[in-house]
């Protein structure tokens, strides 16, 4: 059994709740876990202290177990280089001098391949959109990036369960009814044909877990809710357990609960294996 913690949109800074931060530290310091998954928005606007207080937590969780991050859109100082215009990775200074300096690491365990890959590049042609509000928060996964996933797992033994990982939410979202990156629908297709079981994702301040029936393929989709003031339709803070063995892979949401001080678990799913060694 392997046993992965998704967390997404802790937005350190004035948006992060404190209370939910610790419960969540307590419980990686507590649980036996294979690998902690964090799939962007750490920071708000990305301010160094933003990213001072989000540094203090990924030593955390890296302390207990491997731990994947990647950037999300908060991340991106898109203003440096928008439309292509001057150098790309002044974007991702501060977030790869805090964090990461690689934007789209992997993650070998025992039983699991984890892919990262950069779902927020800033204002690029192909993250254009009608809604202007939206210019700089639209994410794409581009042609080569998930050649970059699919290469990894054609190289990862069978019976590995495959995780990508990416910040923008790959399913609409259920309330917000947005689509996390540029592509949409065909972008679910695209995740499947890498040969991912698994894709992590955020964004959408909104848990919401699913299997989608692709390309003659089955995904199991762990969208993490965040741990913010900002979630969506007044739901409670969120993340989510997800449990590999043989034959199943289990997501179980854990919701803040303010009288527990603590997250509970509230719902389980569970979805049969596709490849079983
Ligand atoms: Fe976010
Ligand atoms: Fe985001």
């Amino acid at each position: 059994m392997i046993r992965i913690l998704h967390v997404s949109d802790l937005h350190f800074g004035k948006p992060n709740i404190p209370a939910q931060t610790a419960a969540l530290e307590g419980t990686i310091a507590s649980e036996m876990l294979d690998a902690i998954v964090i799939s962007g928005d750490l920071s708000l606007r990305t301010r160094h202290s933003e990213f001072e207080q989000a540094s203090r937590f990924v030593r955390k969780c890296e302390s207990q177990a491997p731990t994947l991050v990647i950037p999300g859109n908060h991340d991106c100082a898109w203003w440096m280089s928008p439309m292509g215009v001057g150098d790309y990775y002044s974007m991702f200074s501060r977030y790869r001098e805090h964090i990461r300096s690689d934007l789209e690491p992997q993650l070998k365990i025992p039983g699991a391949t984890i892919v990262g890959l950069n779902s927020s590049h800033g204002i690029q042609r192909y993250t254009l959109t009608t809604r202007p509000r939206d210019l700089s928060v639209v994410g794409a996964v581009r042609g080569r990036q998930w050649e970059r996933a699919r290469l990894a797992f054609a190289m990862a033994p069978a019976n590995d369960v495959k995780i990508v990982v990416i910040h923008h939410n790959l399913l609409k979202g259920k309330i917000s009814k947005r689509w996390g990156i540029a592509s949409r629908e065909i972008g679910i297709v695209d995740a499947a044909l890498t040969g991912a079981d698994i894709v992590c994702c955020g964004h959408d301040h909104e848990e919401h877990v699913a299997e989608v029936d692709v390309a003659q393929r089955k995904l199991v989709v762990s969208t993490a809710g965040t741990l913010t003031n900002r979630t969506r339709g007044g739901r409670p803070g969120a993340w989510n357990l997800i449990e590999v063995d043989e034959a199943v892979i289990r997501v179980t949401l854990y919701e803040w609960n303010g009288a527990a001080n603590d997250f509970r678990s509230t719902r389980k799913n569970a979805y049969a294996r596709r490849y079983v060694a």
